[in-house]
């Protein structure tokens, strides 16, 4: 299965950056409650691969991305602590070609034309639009879609509840990534019924 149709069955992913190793299951039940059973753990914390075998080991069943991947010693470490997939900001030579030989598979995050021709030429088709809000938006991805219409995004950043349905209705568009769902103040707050209302939320506003 292609990494678009696995992300793509959930409209949401959420970018989470888990500060206590004690949050981590909690979190990832609050998270799943809701509806949204893929999630991303991002290298910016460290105890981010810790946190991520925690939850693998009491939710076997949830799909974890190890997300901010910036070099590909960090594509080993996502596959080791048992990671499905990696998520990167951007994309390097070299952290092509590591997600090319490793284990799962990565998706690279692009931010302008010539970086999507790049990723595709380098051949990657399932992409991470990184910054979303600031880059342009959905307009930007639909402006895009004819010129490369075998391309697939997941837009990030600035992403929220109320934009959105805007991405996904867009045909290039298989999932969407935020960290709304899961704000750093109900996670030190421990209020995972909030956490697990904003992924209702999100999943009911996504449509689908
Ligand atoms: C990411 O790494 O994907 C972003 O930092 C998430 O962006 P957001 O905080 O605006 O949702």
């Amino acid at each position: 299965m292609s990494l678009q149709k696995i992300l793509g069955q959930v409209p949401v992913i959420p970018v989470l950056a888990i500060r206590d190793t004690a949050q981590a299951v909690p979190l990832a039940r609050a998270l799943a409650e809701g509806g949204l059973t893929i999630l991303e753990v991002t290298l910016r914390t460290p105890v981010a691969l810790e946190a991520l075998r925690l939850i693998r080991e009491a939710m076997p069943d949830i799909m974890l991305g190890v997300g901010t991947v910036l070099q590909p010693e960090d594509m080993d470490r996502a596959a080791n602590a048992g990671a499905t997939f990696a998520v990167s900001p951007g994309l390097t030579k070299t952290l092509a070609d590591a997600g090319r030989y490793s284990g799962i598979p990565l998706l690279p995050g692009v931010a302008t034309v010539s970086e999507m021709m790049l990723a595709r030429e380098l051949g990657y088709r399932s992409l991470k639009f990184f910054p979303a809000g600031p880059m342009g938006g959905p307009a930007a991805l639909k402006a895009i879609a004819p010129v490369m219409p075998d391309l697939a995004f997941c837009p990030t950043g600035g992403v929220t509840a109320e934009n959105m349905a805007d991405y996904l209705a867009l045909p290039n568009v298989f999932c969407v990534g935020g960290s709304w769902v899961a704000p750093d103040t109900l996670v030190q707050a421990g209020d995972w019924k909030g956490i697990t209302t904003l992924a209702r939320k999100a999943v009911s506003a996504a449509g689908r």
